[in-house]
């Protein structure tokens, strides 16, 4: 039988971030690996690092140091530091440090709040660590894409992962472009992505 995308949101009040979080907590639990690849000020990976417990694992990227000693500085104060390996380069290169299947990859496009509004997300290598991201998504694992729509490129980026998650095919992924619709027209905007659980309804 053929499973549809399940969500089970308790609330849309509150912000696409906290949206995208619940999406990936449904599916992460003890020992799970999962991705942020844009650490920021490392909010999302403390969230996935409280979900996948002691025995799980959390890759962090970011190309700015001053991100990644942010979110050292919030893991640490959290004591959770410990399951989180935080890698200063491009998420477009996830693949040549993670080895394992992930159950869960949060993308939070844009810039760093509070830093450099010049260094954002863009549009070629958020479609490669997407496009990695999906080649290492477990069955049953979630991709979760916050989508800013104001800084510069944003226009192009956004086209870009819709244009990339549109082709998906729906045999094997869930697709599901979630938004605001009494808000303002440039609020951040979900992309959320589910692998099927098994894949025994494809022909061989
Ligand atoms: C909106 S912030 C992320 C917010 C973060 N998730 C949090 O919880 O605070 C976007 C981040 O993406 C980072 N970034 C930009 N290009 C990147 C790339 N190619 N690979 C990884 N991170 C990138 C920026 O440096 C910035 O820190």
């Amino acid at each position: 039988m053929k499973r549809s995308l399940p969500v089970h949101f308790t609330g849309v009040h509150g912000n696409a971030v906290l949206l995208a979080q619940k999406f990936l907590a449904e599916v992460l639990q003890e020992g799970s690996c999962a991705v942020d690849a844009t650490a920021g000020n490392g909010n999302d990976t403390l969230f996935l690092a409280r979900c996948v417990g002691p025995k799980g694992k959390v890759y962090s990227f970011d190309i700015q140091r001053r991100a990644l000693e942010q979110t050292a500085a919030l893991l640490k104060e959290n004591g959770l530091l410990g399951r989180v390996q935080l890698i200063q380069a491009g998420h477009e290169h996830m693949e040549k440090y993670i080895k394992e299947a992930l159950r869960a990859v949060i993308f939070n496009l844009g810039y760093l709040p509070g830093g450099d509004h010049a260094v954002t997300t863009r549009p070629e290598t958020t479609i490669n660590a997407v496009n990695a991201a999906l080649k290492n998504l477990e069955p049953g694992g979630r991709i979760s894409v916050v989508i800013y729509t104001g800084h510069t490129g944003a226009a192009e980026e956004s086209r870009a992962v819709e244009d990339l998650a549109a082709m998906l095919d729906p045999e094997i992924y869930g697709v599901l472009k979630l938004s605001f619709l009494n808000r303002s027209a440039l609020a951040p905007y979900l992309v959320l992505v589910e692998r099927r659980v098994t894949d025994e309804n494809l022909a061989p």
